[in-house]
């Protein structure tokens, strides 16, 4: 009994102490600036670390100092940096644990941070760290100045002797003030990817998430713009705040309005299934969440993120990629050397710069001659292609192409020797059934015996040919009933772990590969984010091909991401996913605004086809600079289905290009189409030149004209039919 009552009152005393000895910190400010823009955070007395300013650029920010704190006993605690489930906070956490006792209490405190400079940005690491437990937490902000980016990931370390639980491990969390806040995000499916939908957001907690594993950003793509104090979203008016996560597994990103009105955003690893152990001594690093604010509405907002994608992104941000023809949808599994030859002669006498070999090159003793077979089974089909990949690349080469090839190297068909081989390599939950989807199976990246087999796959397909240029790399389907051989017991570090998995393979390809263009292909737009972007050059944006769908899937596109990563084919009509039947000019026109392929049968074409497209394959080569490497103005959106127009301009503003289309049908007795451009020099002299026809449909084609006249309303350009469109090209004089 005696020891009893002993021990509780070393317990109770042991609390007292550790209560008391709750940090003592000098009241400062930690300001992270770029040109425009401040993110300010407060270190308080007690080291409780607060947001409280993301906005416009605050020259005296240490004015926060005097802002008194108002700890609020009744509601709970608002406004922490990183708030973590414990102490006063009861909303939604950028944290939560379970320590080895089972305790669910963290409350962090700031313990000092630094200051240092890296490539193009300011980087500052501030750390935090459990007033009780051993758990330390290191917020990481990358400032890019110039981009008006902010980058932030999150280290959670654990200094103790026990392996502790992460339920939740946010990587970035925003507490912002307005009084409106409009949230825009990007939803879809197969071939409908990046559908904006915007919504305004009362006090609740709303979250775009995925976890579909693979293939994760089909449904919703990891971004948003938050549009503040308005209840439209305006491309030129107005705070905006853009946000990208660059993770490319399942994601969670959430909003949190509370009852004092503010608004926390938690970006993220989605928690699903995920509760990931961190042993004694690991660190878990969180994937970086990437934000932009602008004022001037959600154009500006879009050009900060290019901006920054180019210089720091996207792998070879802002390189200008071949225009290609790529066999998939001329093709499809039917194929022989010979067709792909003719194909080749035809690429190159249309002006196109390669030729990309897609599915059905592979499989002998599982032919890969449907999607029912030979996934997992690299060897070239001998019946399709008895002379073999190299012979094919040298022919392309040969002809002044490029030649680049498809694989798909995460997948394997039940069809395949793979499937028979390596069983255990397989994504599944034992005794249960192993879904199919699209006839095939998940490899388990969380391994490393697969993840070396995965990187064999690209080596090796590389090794089929001298100087491949370029290589798609495909992922067909979602991850159901996971599982993971591999992992035993800790099945919850599966979805982590996969994608990490991806990443290691893909750094060590980068490694080996720094020249080979890569496209990040997910059955169409199924993995376009920031974290597959820094080792991919390019995404297929989506499957449709359909130039009307395009418009829209484009346009939200490229609210987060730039135009040099936007793979966009001419395709046959009618389509062969919608069934639609667009004027082959309109095709052309809406592929311009991206990087330019085809992807049908050239020999298909009639020789007024073919002479378009030569016309416009060549136009386009002139002015490419400017969708690679411009800046985007959006001048009417696709949403309502009237008119969509777009344009880029070059830095120094000497020159710009204009697409404009009708999607449908508009009275031709009320005459043209004002669209005011934006982000010309309004004192330059632009000549304005149409592209691609003889006669034009703006009756100041060929004359020059003053930037401030062209923004201000003075080009009406004539799109009198549903799906006319025109393309022009400004040149300061
Ligand atoms: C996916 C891709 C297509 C094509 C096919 C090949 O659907 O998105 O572009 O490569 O696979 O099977």
């Amino acid at each position: 009994m005696m020891k009893r009552t002993l021990t509780l009152i070393t317990a109770v005393l042991l609390t007292l102490v550790q209560a008391k000895a709750l940090p003592v910190q000098q009241r400062q400010i930690i300001s992270i600036e770029t040109e425009n823009s401040s993110l300010v955070l407060l270190v308080h007395e007690n080291g409780r670390l607060e947001t409280v300013h993301y906005g416009a650029h605050l020259d005296s920010p240490e004015q926060y100092l005097q802002r008194s704190v108002k700890t609020d006993d009744y509601n709970g605690q608002r406004g922490d940096t990183y708030p973590a489930t414990g102490g006063r906070f009861v909303g939604e956490p950028a944290l939560h644990v379970r320590y080895a006792d089972g305790n669910h209490n963290t409350e962090l405190y700031y313990t000092g941070h630094q200051v240092s400079q890296k490539e193009g940005c300011t980087s500052t690491t501030v750390h935090l760290k459990d007033y009780v437990t051993a758990l330390e937490v290191d917020l990481v902000y990358d400032a890019y100045r110039k981009e008006d980016v902010i980058l932030q990931h999150t280290e959670i370390r654990n200094g103790g002797n026990q392996t502790v639980e992460l339920l939740n491990y946010a990587s970035s969390s925003l507490y912002i003030d307005a009084d409106e806040y409009l949230l825009t995000h990007f939803h879809g499916t197969w071939a409908s990817e990046m559908q904006p939908e915007s919504e305004l957001l009362g006090h609740d907690l709303k979250v775009i998430e995925s976890r579909r594993g693979v293939q994760a950003t089909q449904g919703n793509n990891p971004s948003f713009l938050l549009s503040l104090n308005t209840k439209e979203l305006s491309e030129t008016d107005g705070e905006v705040i853009a946000g990208a996560l660059a993770w490319s597994g399942n994601f969670r990103i959430s909003f949190e309005r509370d009852d004092s009105h503010r608004m926390n955003i938690l970006s993220g690893i989605s928690p699903f299934a995920s509760a990931y152990p961190l042993k004694a001594g690991a660190t878990f690093q969180t994937p970086e969440m990437i934000f932009t604010w602008a004022d001037e509405g959600a154009g500006e907002a879009s050009r900060n993120l290019h901006r920054w994608a180019r210089r720091y992104g996207v792998y070879g941000g802002g390189q200008i990629n071949p225009t290609l023809l790529n066999s998939w949808e001329g093709a499809y599994f039917n194929f022989t050397t010979k067709t792909l030859l003719g194909m080749m002669d035809d690429a190159a006498g249309m002006g196109l710069e390669m030729f990309v070999l897609d599915d059905g090159w592979f499989g002998n003793k599982y032919p890969r001659n449907d999607d029912k077979a030979g996934l997992g089974d690299w060897e070239v089909n001998k019946k399709k292609l008895p002379e073999g990949i190299d012979y094919l690349a040298k022919y392309a080469h040969g002809k002044g192409l490029k030649f680049g090839i498809w694989i798909e190297p995460e997948m394997v068909n039940p069809a395949s020797s793979l499937a028979k081989k390596h069983p255990e390599w397989v994504v599944q939950s034992p005794g249960r059934e192993i879904y199919q989807g699209r006839n095939q199976w998940v490899l388990d990246l969380a391994n490393p015996a697969v993840q070396d087999f995965v990187f064999g796959i690209f080596d090796n397909t590389m090794k089929l040919a001298p100087n491949i240029d370029y290589i798609k790399w495909d992922c067909n389907r979602v991850i159901q009933s996971f599982g993971s051989s591999y992992l035993g017991s800790e099945q919850d570090r599966f979805f982590v772990e996969y994608t990490q998995g991806l990443y290691n393979v893909m750094r060590r390809i980068r490694e080996k590969y720094p020249n080979v263009i890569v496209q990040c292909c997910s059955s169409g737009g199924g993995r376009i984010d920031y974290g597959a972007l820094r080792y991919c050059n390019e995404v297929w944006t989506s499957d449709n091909t359909d130039a009307v769908c395009r418009a829209l899937i484009q346009y939200a596109t490229s609210f987060i991401y730039p135009a040099c990563v936007m793979a966009a084919h001419v395709s046959a009509v009618p389509n062969h996913q919608t069934r639609a039947v667009t004027p082959l000019k309109f095709r052309f026109d809406m592929a311009c605004a991206g990087r330019l392929g085809m992807e049908l049968q050239p020999k298909d074409l009639s020789a007024e086809e073919r002479a378009l497209a030569d016309r416009c394959i060549g136009s386009y080569k002139k002015y490419r600079d400017l969708v690679f490497q411009g800046d985007l103005y959006r001048l009417a959106s696709p949403s309502d289905g009237s008119y969509y127009a777009l344009m880029y301009v070059s830095e120094d503003r000497s020159r710009a290009v204009v697409f404009t289309y009708a999607l449908a049908y508009e009275a031709r007795t009320v005459g043209g189409k004002t669209f005011r451009l934006q982000g010309l020099d309004p004192s330059k002299d632009y000549k304005v030149s149409e592209q691609n026809v003889d006669r034009s449909c703006w009756w100041g084609d060929g004359q020059s004209f003053k930037g401030d006249f062209l923004m201000g309303g003075g080009f009406n350009p004539v799109l009198g039919s549903r799906y006319s469109s025109a393309v022009f090209l400004l040149e300061a004089q």
